[in-house]
């Protein structure tokens, strides 16, 4: 579809457009190909067994999508009001007006974030992975607020505008009602998602403390200026002045930033998985001003998964919601929680004594945690596994759902050691089984075996479901030393227990010297 032409009208400086409506029925049906490749990803990854499937749909669909718009949005020249077109459309300029400068700053911008994707992705730890997320939601928050501001800035190209001639005064392009609440939203939400994952991203990196920054009168600060988002995006409906555009870009941006600095490292990932979820609306409401169903459709799946994954963190983490996201409710409770108790007494094992316990066991049931992660002892714990195996035991790995400090952590990581699927449990399918099990086999784990979260109502954790390890006959217990606690940062009641032995080392040192001594 061609934007409104007035030949009354002087050329208006324009930059060249590359966007026009999906009128196409073939690029409404690409579009709609590669949403259902999105829900078939989504659908893929919701199983270690399945992952690699879900990815391979995941980048048919963005495939398709991507290659789509291009093939079906020319960069012209623009010349006055005549701006964007699809191929095939009558008075389309493709072919003589192509502007060639523009299609190789979009093709090496794919280049360019293909490379750094490709590196990134190759070389990233799997225990920086947070960071990362958050660095690629800022991404798209940006995107999302680029794109508002080029259609505010430009709004015929983007053809949602109507071009009104004044008895007095110049003309002017008229923005839709409807895409101004779209652009208000989408500058919004996406200026919000930019600020907050900087923030994110410079805490999970360590540029910043971990620690909530908590301002006097936060609350009523964020409610005043969200309330005065809602105002300004209410005052663009009826006056598209630039002031209350620009006004909202920036208040957004404030807001972000002050959402997210009180909330605690603790609570970061939780943080990242919502900032997804508003990284995803932010598109959905970008895809209504495009008119681009893929956008509109990804979007929905980004914005309601990422929403869907938070609540399951919270609920997991036994964390409310509205605490979270409201930054700061209840951190410093969050952080406080008793710390470590030395004092008491305890078992302490060596390698030779878990290797002997665990050879003599019918059962052992290995609990990964945030710890094997740090050490990355994965590809050992394997290795120990299949020794076992061939003396006759069987060997099974408990999963808690927040184990570690992403979710899937410890799926990731297991898969990536080749730990056949089989063998790992989540926590309801082998919680049952511990009382069956001679050893519990705990690496790197901690929070999420405390029964404190059963028992102490005091406890920062009580609430949270946990591993029942306590029921087996031996627990055995990896980390560095006494003094070390969990995320949660309160003691384990579990290291004093008489069928505990404590084995103090590195996760993978430890496990390597249990290998040779089962060799
Ligand atoms: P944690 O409770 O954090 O305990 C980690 C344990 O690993 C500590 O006891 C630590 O003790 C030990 N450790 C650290 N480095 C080690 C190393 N190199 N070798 C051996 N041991 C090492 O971990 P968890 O049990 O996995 O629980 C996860 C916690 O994170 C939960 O509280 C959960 O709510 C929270 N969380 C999870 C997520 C997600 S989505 N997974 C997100 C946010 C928060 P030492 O220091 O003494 O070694």
């Amino acid at each position: 579809m061609i934007a409104p032409v007035s030949p009354a009208l002087p050329p208006a400086p324009l930059a060249p457009a590359v966007v026009a409506v999906a009128a196409n029925p073939f690029v409404s049906l690409a579009y709609l190909v590669a949403g259902v490749c999105f829900i078939l990803a989504l659908r893929g990854l919701s199983s270690p067994t399945t992952s690699q499937r879900g990815n391979r749909f995941g980048m048919i669909g963005m495939a398709i999508a991507v290659v789509t718009t291009l093939v079906t949005h020319v960069p012209s020249i623009g010349s006055g009001w005549t701006m964007a077109c699809e191929i095939g459309e009558a008075n389309c300029p493709f072919g003589s007006q192509i502007d060639w400068v523009a299609v190789f700053e979009i093709l090496a911008a794919i280049g360019l974030g293909a490379l750094i994707g490709i590196t990134t992705a190759r070389r990233i730890a799997m225990t920086a992975m947070p960071q990362l997320v958050a660095a690629f939601h800022s991404l798209v928050g940006l995107a999302a607020v680029a794109v508002a501001c080029a259609a505010f800035l430009n709004p015929v190209a983007f053809d949602i505008a109507d071009m009104v001639v004044p008895m007095i005064g110049q003309p002017f392009a008229s923005i839709h009602v409807v895409s101004r609440v779209e652009m208000a939203l989408g500058v919004a939400i996406g200026a919000i998602t930019f600020s907050g994952s900087v923030i994110a991203f410079l805490k999970l990196n360590g540029n910043m403390g971990g620690k909530p920054i908590l301002l006097p009168g936060r609350h009523a600060l964020n409610a005043g200026l969200l309330g005065a988002i809602v105002i300004l995006v209410a005052m663009f409906t009826r006056d598209q002045s630039p002031w209350i555009f620009w006004t909202i870009t920036i208040l957004s941006f404030a807001i972000g930033f002050l959402l997210i600095i009180p909330i605690g490292g603790a609570d970061m990932p939780v943080v990242v998985s919502m900032l997804n979820s508003y990284s995803g609306w932010a598109a959905a409401a970008m895809g209504f001003t495009l008119h681009n169903s893929a956008m509109i459709i990804t979007g929905a799946l980004v914005g309601s998964s990422g929403a869907i994954l938070s609540y399951i963190m919270c609920r997991a983490m036994n964390r409310s919601f509205i605490s979270v996201i409201a930054g700061g409710f209840g951190a410093s409770d969050a952080a406080s929680g008793g710390g470590a108790a030395v004092d008491r007494p305890w078992k302490r094992g060596s390698a030779e004594d878990a290797a002997f316990l665990m050879s003599q066991a019918e059962q052992v049931v290995i609990v990964p945690g945030y710890g094997m992660a740090v050490a990355q002892a994965q590809h050992v714990l394997r290795e120990m596994g299949d020794l076992l195996k061939k003396e006759g035991v069987r060997v099974k790995y408990a999963i808690h759902p927040v184990a570690g400090r992403m979710p899937g952590h410890m799926n990731v990581l297991l898969a990536e050691a080749n730990v056949p699927y089989d063998e790992v449990f989540e926590l309801e399918d082998i919680n049952a089984e511990f009382a069956q099990t001679d050893v519990a086999f705990v690496i790197g784990a901690n929070d999420v075996t405390n029964p404190a979260a059963k028992t102490d109502k005091s406890s920062p954790i009580y609430g949270m479901p946990v591993l029942d390890v306590e029921k087996a006959k031996t627990v055995l217990f990896i980390k560095r030393s006494m003094g070390g606690v969990g995320y949660a940062g309160v003691d384990n009641e579990l290291f004093y227990r008489d069928n505990t032995m404590m084995l103090l080392a590195d996760a993978k040192k430890m496990v390597e010297e249990i290998v040779k001594a089962l060799g």
